[in-house]
């Protein structure tokens, strides 16, 4: 009988060798998924890869002197990268694509052409404006306080000549599906996306680039490189052979059945690929599903903020398994949730090491003891008491199906588990020691010992998809011999009366608190480590000169009514004549702890306007983005520089 499909991918990375466990969480997430569907007997292709285009990169690899290719390559082979990291976490994928192999740069060529031949992409102007230093081009919209997003600082009016693609012709269609169909999930997403996107208007998307060249070049106008997001996100249908010869199971597989993607992409996911497959007419996928993030004390990992949890670490320390189970069983799939160490080896210990452990280790240490490790040929020995166990056991695999079809995990081992708590406690009522002095009460003493076994191997069978080698290791303990399949965990009864245990390690050992904390804490013990734009290229002396930079004392300071960021000063700059100078820095200083305090200001910029009040200057502050947000520390001195001395 022939197989059905299943098509399963995770965003493709940007090349990393600082992936963190929050990299990882989506990707185990996605393979336990692909061996679930395979274990169901689904014909499973599970895509993952790599994102190796666009501005970042081609400016990475000139600061590294290396050519981009050359770069991504490095990166993407070497230690530590993606693959490294699949390797370690046990990752399934039948293929890996990157978007720098050469059938996907042709088949996006091929693809841009399409949907320029159908009017979809067309030749436009695109007027907005151009942060110099970073060469990026913004809308008005997107500028923070009329400057750049990225750097904070000024920008100019600007034209390039620019492909677009008409995204605004698909606002309806694109709106229907999310509201009136299940194609995003979780539903929330929905709302997010309606709210910030479809509502305000969707504009037609710039999809090309001149400002830099590391990208897949428009073949029919030189000069142009195709918008990274479109490069990336059609390698969900290149990497099946749409537009190229490399592979050829397109027909086969597509439409995907779901994506598994981080929440901060689902816009590209959920408005503009559907989109794109609209433009080029083939059918869209069939679920977006935008999962949460792993947080570290409140915040998203993220490098630049030091606050990694290292994935090498961690396995080194617990197995593999024991990290994979943890992100799946502790944290809901939609959700945010917060990792933490204390969580991480609780889990290990009270589901590991106590209910599950524990369960198999005496399991089969009774069987040993009191039958040398195989079950009589024939007993009966059932009674009333065995009932809740055997349902509950034998039920076990619909509800657990019920929550994995939802992408449910922590729900579906949350159901496994009630089952293990149950055997656990079927140990404690049955009391094998007691059964075990009694010859008279043998055939009972097998019937105990085949419940457990039988319970056991249908929770094994069911938690494959999250801990493969364990679960091999526990079937090869308990004497599950073949029986380990999908149908075989609806059967209670599939294993032989008979059955033979071999008594083996301890597959998780339990891990003492207080001393993993300590030892965990002193090898995670995290420096912030900043990265920060490239220097800019030079000024002459005499063009910095002009910079008039001098210390200010502030002698008055409070914050503007009616906006969150300003705060107004009025300094001493050492002239005699108090300035004003307006800063959006109220998210983080209050203004009674800046009076007094010795700042640096250039009062030689042109006044602005801000909330109807002059601003003469600025003040000058550290400044980083840091997952979207800008922070800011404001330059101070010694209190024993006077006000008005020029910084030079
Ligand atoms: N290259 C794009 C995706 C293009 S898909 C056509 C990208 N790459 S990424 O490397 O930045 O992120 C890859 C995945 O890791 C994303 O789904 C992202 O949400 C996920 N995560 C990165 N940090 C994360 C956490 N801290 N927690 C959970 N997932 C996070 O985006």
């Amino acid at each position: 009988m022939k197989k059905e499909k299943f098509y399963i991918t995770t965003p493709i990375y940007y090349p990393s060798d600082k992936l963190h466990i929050g990299h990882a969480y989506c990707t185990v997430c996605t393979d336990a998924m692909a061996r679930y569907m395979r274990m169901r007997g689904y014909d499973v292709m599970f895509l993952t890869g790599t994102d190796e285009h666009g501005q970042k990169i081609e400016d990475k690899a000139r600061e590294a002197g290396k050519t981009p290719k050359q770069f991504v390559d490095d990166i993407v082979q070497g230690d530590r990268g993606v693959l490294d990291l699949w390797k370690l976490m046990n990752i399934s994928n039948d293929r890996f694509i990157r978007t720098t192999d050469s059938y996907h740069v042709a088949a996006i060529q091929r693809i841009f052409r399409k949907m320029y031949d159908n009017g979809d992409i067309y030749k436009g102007k695109y007027v907005g404006k151009y942060c110099k230093p970073c060469e990026s081009f913004w809308t008005e919209s997107q500028l923070k306080d009329g400057k750049c997003p990225d750097c904070g600082r000024e920008v100019v009016d600007a034209e390039e000549e620019a492909y677009f693609f008409r995204l605004s012709k698909y606002a309806d269609r694109i709106r229907d599906l999310l509201e009136n169909t299940d194609f995003l999930q979780p539903r929330s997403r929905v709302h997010e996306m309606i709210n910030n996107f479809i509502k305000p208007g969707l504009e037609d998307l710039c999809v090309s680039r001149t400002s830099f060249t590391w990208g897949v070049p428009v073949d029919f106008d030189p000069g142009h490189v195709v918008y990274v997001w479109i490069d990336a996100l059609f390698n969900y249908v290149t990497a099946l052979g749409y537009m190229n010869d490399e592979y050829d199971d397109f027909d086969k597989y597509w439409p995907a059945d779901v994506h598994f993607i981080g929440k901060e992409i689902v816009r590209f996911h959920s408005i503009i690929w559907p989109a794109m497959c609209m433009s080029v007419g083939i059918p869209l996928p069939k679920k977006v599903f935008g999962h949460g993030w792993l947080l570290l004390d409140g915040g998203k990992m993220s490098k630049s903020k030091g606050n990694v949890v290292d994935p090498y670490l961690l396995a080194e320390r617990y197995g593999v398994d024991a990290l994979r189970f943890f992100l799946l069983r502790e944290f809901p799939f939609g959700s945010d949730g917060n990792f933490s160490n204390e969580a991480l080896i609780s889990r290990i210990n009270i589901d590991l090491a106590n209910s599950l452990g524990n369960l198999v280790s005496r399991t089969v240490a009774m069987v040993a003891k009191y039958f040398g490790g195989t079950l009589p040929e024939s007993y009966d020995g059932k009674e009333a008491i065995d009932n809740e166990l055997v349902e509950m056991a034998k039920g076990l695999r619909d509800v657990y199906q019920k929550q994995m079809d939802v992408y449910a995990f922590q729900n579906a081992i949350g159901e496994i588990f009630k089952v293990l708590g149950r055997a656990n406690k079927y140990i404690d009522e049955t009391e094998p020691w007691k059964l075990g002095k009694d010859p008279e009460k043998r055939e009972r003493l097998a019937r105990v010992m085949y419940n457990l076994l039988e319970s056991v191997r249908i929770c094994t069978v069911l938690l494959k998809p999250f801990m493969p080698e364990s679960c091999e290791k526990i079937f090869s303990q308990i004497g599950a011999g073949d029986r380990t399949d999908w149908d075989s965990a609806a059967t209670f009864g599939a294993m032989p009366l008979n059955v033979t245990v071999t008594k083996g390690e301890v597959i998780f050992p339990r891990i003492d608190m207080d001393k993993e904390l300590e030892t965990l804490n002193s090898l995670t013990a995290r420096e912030p480590e900043v990265t920060s734009d490239p220097v800019l290229p030079d000024v002459s002396f005499e063009d910095f000169s002009k910079c008039d930079m001098r210390v200010c004392k502030v002698l008055e300071c409070e914050a503007v009514k009616k906006s969150k960021k300003l705060l107004r000063f009025t300094l001493n700059d050492g002239s005699g004549t108090p300035r004003q100078i307006l800063s959006g820095i109220a998210q983080f200083y209050k203004p009674e702890e800046l009076v007094g305090k010795t700042l640096v200001a250039i009062p030689n910029l042109p006044p602005r306007k801000m909330m109807g009040l002059d601003s003469c200057g600025m003040l000058l502050s550290a400044a980083k983005e840091e997952g979207g947000e800008e922070k800011l520390h404001l330059v101070m001195l010694d209190d024993s520089i006077p006000a008005g001395y020029k910084i030079c």
